[in-house]
């Protein structure tokens, strides 16, 4: 029907032309037919003088004057003549010059039609191929299944007591009742309250917060008969206690299925492991572990207590860099029973203080035996073959904070495998960010299950112990800060703080079933206006003059594809959640780590949502605006913009966005208290526009994950920021291919003080960046989340104190994630819009909150995240030499 209405539109353009060209003629003609008989005139004029001295003469003096006034009188009527012509001459000149004007308009015009309806073309084969995709596919996609619940006599039926001996060969397979955890439950717990069974958790402190910890707990739940784990508490308890005790609990029915004993210690002297009982079915959490006691892939190890509640913990992290610190190893710790008794271990010592003798410029602090007494608790409960750390808490962190390494010696008994005095001393050191050096295979780490210990601690035999110098001074200084900065990863998310530990306990046992998390919570969008209000609107937007270039189909709103991989996420990523750049607490609609078919794969089964560009057989010009190409299916951006009091430069650039290909919607976070006028006119772009009353007026806004955003790919803009359709379009496909990364316009640097030794913001003009501002920005939406709910508070704060830095924050975020620069698009180093008031970013205050707010956040991480780059794109064929009748990708990018 468009079509058909766009060929009279073209027919019409051109009678229109041929209108006017005839009527130019006509013009023409005429004006060249009126110009002979002014000349013609003018010779007229010239005879009639001769004439008039001839006569002159033969006249009497009275004919003479009445002839001279006759001839004046001529002269006056032939001057006005005159007149008359040439203004009629200029004004016909005019109309000349207004139909050529008009000729080019239309020709215009004639091409913009044109675009758009080549535009129209492909949009509708683009819904044509999307039609056939719905076709093909056939059936729905796959729906969660009806959440099942444990069958009520489950937890009713009382099993048989476990004899000591089948307790101790539990496993998952054979202790572990599957049925009441299915995997789309959402994996709930139950906590028995720890102040109506107080006497197994002895300690108050742990009891409140670890009980708080376990509320803040998404999946904590109340209903015992929903639930999948039955969490207990237990402190420092008898032996005969417990066993008297553990059967009494309500939904123990009989072996204590589908329990943990989670047994916390507050530090390196928290108290004994658990009185080694028949616990029946239940499983074990506690920082103390016996070979061939502990149930692997059953019980589980986890840290001590050793940190806040919760909160923000980077305080008490110290800085990684340098490399390098003072002492290269350091170890303060004695035999709880004096000297060591078996062979190896006297051999490890004897060795270890003939480093303190040799020649090395290496520094050590290696002793041996303490200067001060052993604390009294200790020696109520002593493990004979342990190494109980001298000094107190502080003395050591002051050693560990200037060590490289610090050694970790394990007891002498080889059948001890984990106690909270060996596990307080390793999470000391990655606090203290000092390597630790675990000298003892047969020791094991908490949460071993899912955390890599490797990569953050060096773990050799004792056996080792005359090449450790050697092994310690040949880790180059990249490999030595990576394993600080992962220990830190592993120190700040599962040990840190209570929070952490409690989180970790629970996501540790939920992975072994393979339940996926439980989704992130997204930001509620309400909207600026109430229900009843419709604002009013624009329809006649026009695209500026410049988008006479075909850039891709308009297509109908298409949200990202959300929550694909619930189940095989953990499968193929775990790794990486767990150890890297995931966040194994929650589950993302999407990550931008998702894996990439091979190429083939989308011709050959797995085209679903793919474009390739010319079907696959590529394609410069036409092809390339028809399709996203690319090596991930098709999808869509979102327009994110912040904004303050500024209505009329806002609506401009709303109106700016119409008829961008791609463009899913655009969100408007309204940040003023004052809500928007009423008879603000709102342009109709074409897609929806969404304005979202925000909280409160913060920066931080900008990058909350508000459910209205349905896209992966989000553009944030400042209502200011004046970016051409192109530019935009362009950005958008470089991000496709740098889903990890924040891809943007105008590149800023951080560059090193020398006076002052610290970090400076610096936005001259440079052939190195470091950041792109988020005033035109291309980023995931999963990086919302990062900045909203897990980057550390004091950041969010920083930026809401000055009112400035929220792009510099996330700039840190991605590239501490990534370990990459940004990626900087196009020639653009500024973005200002012509006529736009100059804004609050000129003055020099400004820069030196944002001098202060570098220099402040690297403090937070440790390190300086931010990583250098030297790279721009361009679109491939942008300056490529190529045949006329083939077009580049973009026209002027
Ligand atoms: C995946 O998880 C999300 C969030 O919990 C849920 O909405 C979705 O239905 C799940 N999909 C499947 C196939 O289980
Ligand atoms: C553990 O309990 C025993 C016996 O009640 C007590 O002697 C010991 O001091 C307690 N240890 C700690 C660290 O609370
Ligand atoms: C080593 O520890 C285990 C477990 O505590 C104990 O049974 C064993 O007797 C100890 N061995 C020595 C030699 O002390
Ligand atoms: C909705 O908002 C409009 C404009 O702000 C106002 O005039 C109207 O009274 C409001 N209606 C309700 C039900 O609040
Ligand atoms: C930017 O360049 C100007 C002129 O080259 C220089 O005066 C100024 O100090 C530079 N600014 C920064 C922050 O380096």
């Amino acid at each position: 029907m468009n079509i058909a209405g766009s060929w009279f539109a073209r027919i019409r353009v051109s009678r229109a032309i041929i209108l006017i060209l005839a009527i130019i003629g006509v013009l023409t003609l005429s004006i060249y037919f009126n110009l002979p008989k002014f000349e013609s005139s003018g010779i007229h004029r010239s005879r009639l003088k001769l004439e008039v001295l001839e006569d002159l003469n033969s006249l009497k003096a009275s004919d003479l004057k009445f002839r001279i006034e006759e001839l004046l009188q001529i002269k006056g009527s032939v001057s006005l003549e005159l007149r008359e012509l040439e203004s009629k001459r200029n004004s016909l000149q005019v109309d000349v010059g207004r139909y050529h004007q008009n000729i080019e308009d239309l020709k215009l015009e004639l091409a913009k039609q044109q675009t758009e309806l080549e535009r129209l073309k492909m949009s509708i084969e683009q819904a044509q191929v999307a039609q056939q995709e719905a076709i093909e596919r056939n059936s729905p996609e796959v729906a969660m299944p009806k959440r099942l619940f444990p069958p009520a006599s489950a937890l009713r039926e009382v099993l048989p007591e476990l004899s000591k001996q089948e307790s101790s060969a539990c496993r998952m397979n054979l202790c572990f009742d599957y049925s009441l955890c299915a995997l789309t439950s959402g994996f709930p717990i139950y906590l028995y309250d720890p102040e109506i069974f107080e006497h197994f958790e002895t300690d108050s402190f742990l009891r409140t917060h670890l009980a708080q910890t376990f509320g803040y707990n998404p999946h904590t739940t109340s209903d015992p008969t929903r639930a999948c784990l039955f969490i207990v508490l237990i402190g420092n308890v008898s032996k005969e206690y417990l066993e008297s005790m553990l059967p009494k609990l309500t939904y123990w029915k009989g072996d204590g299925r589908n329990h943990l004993l989670l047994h916390v210690t507050r530090g390196p002297y928290g108290g004994p492991p658990l009185p080694n009982v028949n616990v029946g079915r239940a499983m074990i959490a506690q920082s103390s572990a016996v070979d061939k006691v502990f149930r692997a892939h059953f019980d589980l190890i986890i840290p001590p207590a050793m940190g806040p509640p919760g909160g923000d913990i980077w305080q008490e992290y110290s800085q990684m860099v340098p490399a390098r610190r003072r002492l290269l190893l350091s170890f303060q710790g004695q035999l709880s029973t004096g000297a060591p008794r078996e062979e190896l271990d006297k051999f490890v010592v004897a060795h270890l203080q003939t480093l303190l003798t040799s020649k090395t410029t290496d520094k050590f602090i290696l002793d041996f035996t303490c200067p001060e007494q052993l604390p009294a608790s200790f020696t109520v409960q002593p493990l004979e073959s342990e190494w109980v750390p001298c000094g107190t808490e502080s003395s050591r962190a002051t050693i560990l904070k200037s060590s490289t390494y610090a050694l970790i010696l394990a007891p002498t008994n080889v059948s001890i495998a984990s106690t909270p005095l060996i596990l307080s001393r390793l999470v000391e050191s990655l606090k203290a960010g000092a390597v630790p050096v675990l000298l003892g295979d047969y020791l094991q780490l908490p949460f071993a299950e899912t955390l890599v210990w490797r990569k953050a601690v060096l773990h050799l035999p004792k056996a080792r112990v005359t090449e450790l110098h050697l092994i310690l001074r040949a880790i180059p200084d990249n490999d030595l800060l990576t394993m600080r900065r992962q220990g830190r990863l592993l120190w700040e998310r599962y040990m840190g703080s209570v929070q952490a530990l409690t989180d970790t306990v629970v996501a540790a046992i939920r992975d072994r079933l393979l339940i996926p998390p439980l989704p992130a919570e997204q930001e509620l969008s309400p909207s600026v206006f109430n229900s009843t209000f419709v604002p009013l609107k624009i329809d006649n937007v026009v695209p500026e003059t410049e988008a006479e270039e075909s850039l891709g189909p308009i297509e109908p709103p298409y949200p990202s594809p959300q929550y694909r991989r619930n189940y095989s996420l953990f499968l193929t990523q775990g790794f990486e959640m767990w150890n890297d750049w995931g966040d194994p607490f929650h589950l993302y609609p999407q990550l931008p780590f998702d894996p990439l078919l091979p190429s083939e794969a989308k011709f050959l089964g797995s085209g679903l949502g793919f474009r390739p560009i010319g079907h696959g057989a590529g394609g410069s010009g036409r092809e390339f605006s028809e399709a996203l190409g690319g090596n991930m299916a098709r999808e869509q951006y979102t327009v994110v913009m912040l904004t303050y009091e500024r209505e009329q430069v806002l609506l401009a650039s709303i109106a700016r966005l119409v008829g961008l290909p791609y463009l899913n919607k655009v969100v408007v976070l309204w940040n003023s208290p004052k809500p928007p006028a009423e008879d603000l006119r709102w342009p109709d772009i074409g897609v929806p526009v969404e304005i979202i009353k925000a909280g409160r007026n913060s920066l931080n806004n900008r990058f909350l994950p508000y459910d209205a955003i349905e896209t992966e790919a989000i553009l944030s803009v400042d209502d200011d920021a004046h970016l051409r359709p192109d530019e935009i379009l362009f950005g958008f496909r470089v991000w496709r291919e740098q889903r990890d990364r924040l891809v943007g316009f105008p590149g800023r640097y951080h560059a090193w003080d020398l006076e002052h030794n610290s970090w400076n913001y610096n936005s001259n003009y440079s052939c190195e960046l470091s950041m792109v501002l988020t005033g035109a920005a291309f980023f995931h939406k999963y990086y919302a989340y990062l900045y909203s709910y897990w980057m550390p508070q004091a950041i969010r704060e920083k930026v809401d104190e000055y009112m400035n830095c929220e792009d510099i924050a996330m700039n840190f975020l991605v590239s501490h994630i990534t370990r990459k620069p940004p990626v900087k698009v196009t020639s653009r180093w500024t973005f200002r819009c012509p006529g736009c008031p100059v804004s609050l970013s000129e003055d020099n205050t400004h820069f030196l909150e944002r001098h202060k707010c570098i220099n402040f956040f690297s403090e937070v991480y440790g390190y300086m995240p931010l990583l250098n780059t030297q790279y721009r794109a361009d679109s491939i064929l942008f300056k490529t030499r190529i045949p006329h009748d083939k077009q580049k990708c973009f026209k002027f990018i």
